[in-house]
């Protein structure tokens, strides 16, 4: 199977069948596509690479900043299933790539469950067709947008006698490279609220998040890109990620909001010293608990 520019179709490949879902445009660029051509993927077309392009002209680390937020997932997800959190809320997983979040927890807690969640359908029929479970764990995938969590939690596998995650017991929110997707009129702190707010104490919030405040030309230059291309763009500072979580009650943890760079994973009660520059980066991250 082919598509307009007459590329092999991802799906042949993926799971053996020349079925495309419908809703998928391959002539706009997506932002899970060009996140797939940052970390050196296969999963691309014309126009996400096209776009993706002209981004890397105007920030030539972002496929660094890219893979220091993956590292930066692995560090948090792995900190967090190490101390026993063995259910994981992830919205906006991104076309696969090794390791994935249920990968790391279920080293740590084989049995864990996993649900994730992405708007854009090729991500989830990858996500179907590539990510496994531990035989005692389960993982679910649904299409849902973060701009709704009501339809998100809403959702029938999270109902019923056997939901996969079990609302009684603590889960991590993972919001990785997400947010920036997400304007102030969308409203963050709602939705992240909402998201939250039926969870117990002990739960926790994974968070990465595009700043402009190392190097502001480069990020609202990538903003506009994006943005010139339909797709929504908002940098945020450490400042505001902590005032955001001071409105939502949730407690920032060590070692606060770092650029990816600095998340190393020996980090101690010395100031980690950063693999590249925070300008490079221009990435955060951070771990929140809800007391
Ligand atoms: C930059 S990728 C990050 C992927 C992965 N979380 C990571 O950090 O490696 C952003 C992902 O968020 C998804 N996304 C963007 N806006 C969304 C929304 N409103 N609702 C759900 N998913 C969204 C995109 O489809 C894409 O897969």
């Amino acid at each position: 199977m082919t598509t307009g520019n007459g590329e092999t179709a991802w799906l042949s490949t993926a799971v053996g069948t020349s079925w495309t879902p419908p809703e998928i445009d391959f002539t706009k660029p997506q932002t899970a596509r060009m996140y797939d051509y940052f970390l050196g993927g296969k999963d691309h077309y014309a126009p996400d690479r096209e776009t993706a392009r002209q981004v890397e002209k105007v920030w030539p680390t972002v496929s660094q900043a890219a893979r220091g937020n993956r590292l930066f997932m692995n560090m948090a997800v792995e900190r967090l299933a190490k101390a026993g959190i063995d259910q994981f809320l992830d919205v906006g997983t991104g076309i696969p790539t090794s390791p994935n979040v249920h990968q790391i927890v279920q080293r740590e807690q084989p049995g864990a469950h996993i649900l994730y969640t992405d708007h854009d359908p090729v991500v989830l029929a990858h996500a179907r067709a590539l990510m496994n479970s531990t035989e005692q764990g389960r993982i679910d995938y649904i299409q849902g947008d973060l701009r709704r969590p009501e339809g998100i939690l809403g959702h029938p596998c999270l109902a019923g006698p056997e939901p996969v995650l079990d609302f009684g017991r603590p889960v991590a929110l993972t919001l990785l490279a997400i947010m920036h997707f997400i304007t102030h009129e969308d409203d963050p702190e709602r939705i992240i609220g909402t998201l939250m707010d039926p969870l117990p104490s002990g739960s926790h919030l994974i968070l990465s998040h595009i700043t402009d405040e190392y190097a502001p030309e480069q990020v609202e230059a990538t903003a506009r890109l994006y943005r010139s291309q339909g797709l929504p763009a908002q940098a945020r500072t450490g400042k505001q990620l902590v005032e955001l979580l001071d409105a939502l009650g949730l407690e920032l943890l060590p070692p606060g909001v770092l650029p990816v760079s600095r998340w190393t994973p020996d980090i101690s009660d010395e100031p980690p010293t950063p693999l590249y520059t925070d300008a490079e980066a221009s990435l955060v991250g951070l771990i929140a608990r809800k007391p």
